[in-house]
């Protein structure tokens, strides 16, 4: 046991109570950020003339040597220790003697602990955001290549109207484009810097928080040394941002289920994405999509667990904090992975054109194009549904499309009918009338596309 307090106590503690309450096996996972706050807090100490130049220099040395061994392997993180910041303190003064007792002056782990979670965190929505952004490189190359290429729209998961591929796609292009200003968004809120909060109170010595903000590249500081030391909302922000981005990519992935289905077969999963069975030689299985769908779920809960640990905490920090990390890690990592999988998954797949054109031409996806030809005829619309209806039902009953009719079964039907009508209900027409923006047109997309075009080069720059 290794602990940084301890005078005011007459016993050691119990070895059961030291390791519930110890967070190493865990907060290691940001022993560089813990250690990047220290260095940047000892460069302000000397600054303020709190510490001498020397002293600064031997805790800077000291703490190099500590990262790099960490880094190449010499030097193990151990349960030994209570949590990182003992750990990088205790083994600072070991190696540097005097100078080393002099870190944590002005400081407390509330504080450093809020420092060292913000540092982690804004790092890891950076790579998110690089990640969200491979995710729209891949569907914006798959909307410009499929914009001819018909399928039908579905609601209730009944053929509805025909669309296209390149309007499908843009569907989630929209979805994952609200993550990606998402994730924005949180970097910005959460970008000021809570070091020189102390326990709670501020501290009595002349920290220049100013200078340390802009030392770890924060906008500033905050503004409540209170609010510093037990604020999380910038993790619940975050993990209500990544339950988002699961919830479209479990979505996605169900429709890719169905899509890759033997009695869809609208898409082929590459082999290098897809998975055989240990029994059925024939099977070849879309798990990545079905992992991504459940792992949803986990990062769910990441959600609901953080929400309910802060709910009811009093000012300042208790203790229940320590639990902001463990899910929350295991939150990103998951994240993550689903998108650079998915991504892979969807960037690889062989998109059926034929299959998905069939479709839309034998699901009566052209019935409410046959109405509103009716409409454009003078027939009320109530009126123009109902014959439609007929011709469906006729249709099925025959077991034909509504293009396969005759003129003359059409005008059994209904006179107003005439030889144009074929026209008016080929897939083509159908698509290609829907041009308002936002429709699936070829006109409509390319505007969207265009749009897009600028949106990516925006964040890519
Ligand atoms: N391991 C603690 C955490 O993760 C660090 C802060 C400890 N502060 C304290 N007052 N015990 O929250």
């Amino acid at each position: 046991m290794a602990q940084l307090w301890g005078g005011r106590f007459t016993k050691e503690t119990d070895q059961l109570v030291y390791n519930f309450n110890a967070s190493i096996t865990f907060d290691q996972k940001f022993y560089r950020e813990d250690m990047e706050g220290s260095m940047a807090h000892v460069k302000m100490l000397e600054a303020v003339g709190i510490l001498t130049e020397e002293e600064r220099d031997a805790i800077l040395a000291g703490i190099e040597g500590i990262l790099n061994d960490v880094e190449n392997g010499t030097l193990e993180i151990t349960s030994e220790y209570e949590d990182i910041h003992s750990f990088v303190e205790a083994t600072l003064i070991d190696r540097i003697g005097d100078a080393g007792k002099k870190l944590h002056t002005g400081r407390s782990r509330n504080d450093q602990v809020a420092l060292d979670m913000r540092l982690y965190t804004r790092k890891e929505i950076e790579n998110l955001k690089e990640l969200v952004k491979d995710l729209l490189i891949v569907l914006h190359r798959l909307m410009k290549e499929h914009v001819d290429t018909y399928m039908p729209g579905f609601t209730h998961l009944q053929k509805a109207q025909p669309i296209t591929l390149a309007h499908h796609f843009g569907a989630y292009m929209e979805m994952f484009k609200r993550d990606y200003d998402r994730l924005c968004d949180i970097y910005q809120r959460m970008n000021y810097c809570p070091l020189g909060s102390g326990a709670l109170a501020g501290t009595t010595y002349p920290l220049d928080r100013e200078m340390i903000a802009k030392l770890l590249g924060f906008e500033g500081p905050t503004l409540n040394s209170m609010d510093s030391v037990s604020d999380r909302d910038y993790v619940i922000e975050l993990l209500s941002a990544m339950s988002t981005i699961m919830m479209h990519l479990s979505r996605f992935s169900e429709e890719i289920i169905i899509w890759n289905s033997n009695e869809y077969r609208f898409v082929e999963l590459d082999d290098a994405y897809s998975t055989g069975s240990s029994i059925m030689p024939q099977k070849k299985n879309p798990d990545i999509a079905e992992l991504v769908r459940g792992k949803t779920g986990r990062v769910y809960g990441a959600l609901m667990q953080i929400l309910t640990t802060m709910k009811g905490i009093p000012l300042a920090y208790n203790k229940d904090m320590q639990e902001d990390k463990e899910f929350t890690f295991d939150a990103i990592d998951t994240v993550k992975g689903c998108l650079a999988l998915f991504t892979g998954m969807i960037d690889t797949m062989t998109v059926n054109k034929d299959v998905m054109e069939n479709s839309a031409k034998n699901g009566f996806t052209n019935a409410t194009d046959a109405a509103d030809y009716l409409v454009n005829h003078g027939v009320p619309f109530r009126d123009a549904h109902g014959i439609v209806g007929q011709l469906v039902l006729y249709c099925i009953n025959k077991n034909i499309s509504l293009d396969d009719m005759t003129l003359e079964e059409y005008k059994a039907i209904s006179p107003v009918f005439e030889e144009d009508i074929y026209d008016a209900i080929s897939l083509k027409t159908c698509v290609e009338k829907r041009e308002t923006i936002g429709a699936p047109s070829k006109a409509s997309m390319e505007q969207v596309i265009a749009l897009n075009e600028a949106y990516m080069k925006r964040i890519s720059e």
